[in-house]
């Protein structure tokens, strides 16, 4: 598979100086590869592979993906916000803002009535299907490792590319249904240097002068949806607050920080996370 490397790295370290651009055929999983390499090296780095034998999904799970027709990488990088709540928003509002630009004709919210990529909060990106209905397009994993003062942040990123990224049965999007002629090596070009100055953005101002952007692509607003946690709520999501807090109608609690949510979209159970 081609892959823009150089031309990767140079835009890389403009934003960020000295960050290494890296694509293996194939390793267990980048998320863990960069979290080992931080111990010894905190150089940042974008690490891209082909295939991954070991892929991780959030809460423990494996996130499987096909050769060719995924894109999974992850961006390892020393980061200091203020706070680290509402990172995976930021996280998942710039990925979706680079690969269905809002507001450009013929794609996204123009052409089909809502925005083409949403956001399931904390950590997904959908395929937005209309009013109430979507698939899971994508989704990302960060992992921390280092001391209290000295951070080093691994940020992962998988996306459906193909169809044939998707598990046999799995009720799941790709970007090809949208941009048709998309890559994996492409989509990587558009996403990674927005992806890396949203997180240095996101370093000094945090994820509060988002919360109008990330609003237009949230897919839970009016929704009915679960919180598994302690206790497990049921309630009417609600928007998130400035601090990236997922708000709740009708709820016990009436914000949760973290977690998982399901949501029934237009009567038709979807899984609440997971692989594509
Ligand atoms: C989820 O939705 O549960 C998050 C999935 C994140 C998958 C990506 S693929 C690249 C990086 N390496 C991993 O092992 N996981 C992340």
């Amino acid at each position: 598979m081609p892959w823009p490397t150089a031309e990767l790295q140079r835009d890389l370290q403009a934003l960020l100086p000295g960050l290494q651009v890296q694509v293996l055929a194939q390793t267990d999983s980048t998320n863990t590869r960069l979290i080992e390499r931080a111990r010894s090296d905190p150089t940042p780095m974008l690490l891209v592979a082909e295939q991954q034998t070991a892929g991780r999904g959030r809460l423990g799970r494996a996130w499987q993906a096909r050769p060719g027709a995924s894109l999974t990488f992850s961006l390892g990088l020393p980061l200091a916000p203020r706070a680290w709540q509402g990172l995976s928003l930021a996280v998942g509002l710039a990925l979706a803002d680079a690969l269905d630009p809002p507001g450009e004709p013929g794609r996204g919210a123009a052409a089909r009535g809502g925005p083409g990529i949403g956001l399931k909060w904390p950590n997904d990106l959908w395929l937005w299907d209309g009013p109430g209905r979507g698939r899971k397009l994508g989704g990302v994993l960060i992992e921390t490792t280092g001391s209290a003062t000295q951070r080093h942040a691994v940020v992962g990123v998988g996306v459906n590319i193909r169809p044939d990224a998707v598990p046999e049965g799995a009720s799941a999007g790709c970007l090809q249904e949208i941009c048709p002629d998309i890559t994996p090596a492409t989509a990587l070009a558009q996403v990674a240097a927005p992806l890396l100055a949203a997180l240095l953005r996101f370093q000094d101002t945090g994820f509060a002068p988002l919360q109008p952007a990330y609003a237009a692509r949230d897919l839970l607003r009016g929704q009915a949806v679960h919180a598994s946690g302690q206790p497990p709520l049921a309630g009417v999501a609600d928007g998130v607050d400035a601090d990236g807090a997922l708000r709740l109608r009708g709820a016990a609690q009436d914000r949760i920080l973290s977690g998982e949510v399901s949501v029934r979209f237009a009567g038709v159970p979807l899984p609440a996370e997971g692989p594509c």
